[in-house]
């Protein structure tokens, strides 16, 4: 495997160790070892069904993983669901954004302030969600329906949804998948902001462009198994990686 020297200087804020995930006789993610510190950016790429967004269903508690263990800023989340995880800190958004359309796309983002935190916000729920909103950009929008927001807006949604349960850790999964190259821009804009902030991020992407300009680290899944992961340009030009890709 091709690692990168990178020295973890930090106690990490997630720990995965030798996760392994099968679906009947498939295996989806094959002893995989990933750990991240606070405050980091990495970019988890890798072809279609490689076991990205089963990882981060592992990682999230949606699916229980065969063997393996995976650890949040110290101790073991095993066996927690994925409301308590939310609660600590690990949240994640969808690859399709799933508003619930027939509120407003403020109670939207009051939806998990209410479920994810711990204690109601001060202030109240809808104050928080409207400064959710204006920090990313969808305040002149926060009465609107869902369903007539723009897909950039939508994503944007998506994003602010997690960012009610105030995390720690946030996976962005293939949160820029259709969009424009200017659109894709705002979104690591955003992301970028979030992580300025002090929030651990996992970016899941196809677009390298992006992946690039974002990532201090690149840890690529191929076929379950984690066959790189290390320094952007290193890790991009090694041919184990650019086969992966050619072979799609
Ligand atoms: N719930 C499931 N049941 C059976 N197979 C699944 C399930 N989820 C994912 N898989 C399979 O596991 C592999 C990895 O899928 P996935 O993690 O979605 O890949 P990626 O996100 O990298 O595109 C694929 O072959 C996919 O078909
Ligand atoms: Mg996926």
């Amino acid at each position: 495997m091709i690692m990168t020297s990178r020295s973890h200087a930090a106690a990490p804020i997630l720990e995965a160790k030798g996760v392994t995930k099968q679906f009947g006789g498939f295996t989806a993610l094959d002893t995989v070892d990933f750990a991240m510190a606070p405050g980091e950016r990495v970019g988890l790429i890798g072809p279609n069904g490689s076991g990205k967004s089963t990882f981060v269903n592992c990682l999230t508690g949606a699916l229980t993983p065969e063997r393996g263990t995976i650890s949040f800023e110290g101790s073991s989340i095993a066996g927690l669901p994925a409301w308590q995880r939310a609660r600590k800190g690990l949240v994640r958004s969808f690859q399709i954004p799933r508003p619930f359309k027939k509120l407003s796309v403020i109670e939207n983002v009051q939806v998990p302030l209410r479920f994810a935190l711990a204690q109601p916000p001060a202030g109240g729920s809808e104050h928080k969600a409207l400064e959710i909103l204006e920090s990313i950009g969808l305040g002149p929008k926060a009465y609107w329906s869902p369903k007539d927001l723009s897909q950039v807006e939508l994503r944007k949604l998506e994003l602010g949804r997690a960012l009610a349960a105030s995390p720690r850790l946030l996976i962005a999964d293939e949160a820029m998948a259709g969009l424009s190259d200017s659109e894709v821009d705002e979104i690591v804009e955003l992301l970028e902001r979030l992580n300025g902030e002090g929030i651990a991020i996992i970016l899941i992407e196809h677009i390298m462009r992006a992946v690039m300009r974002f990532s201090q680290r690149i840890v690529v899944l191929v076929a379950g198994k984690k066959i790189a992961d290390g320094d952007p340009h290193e890790v991009m030009r090694h041919e184990d990686v650019e086969r992966a890709y050619l072979g799609q």
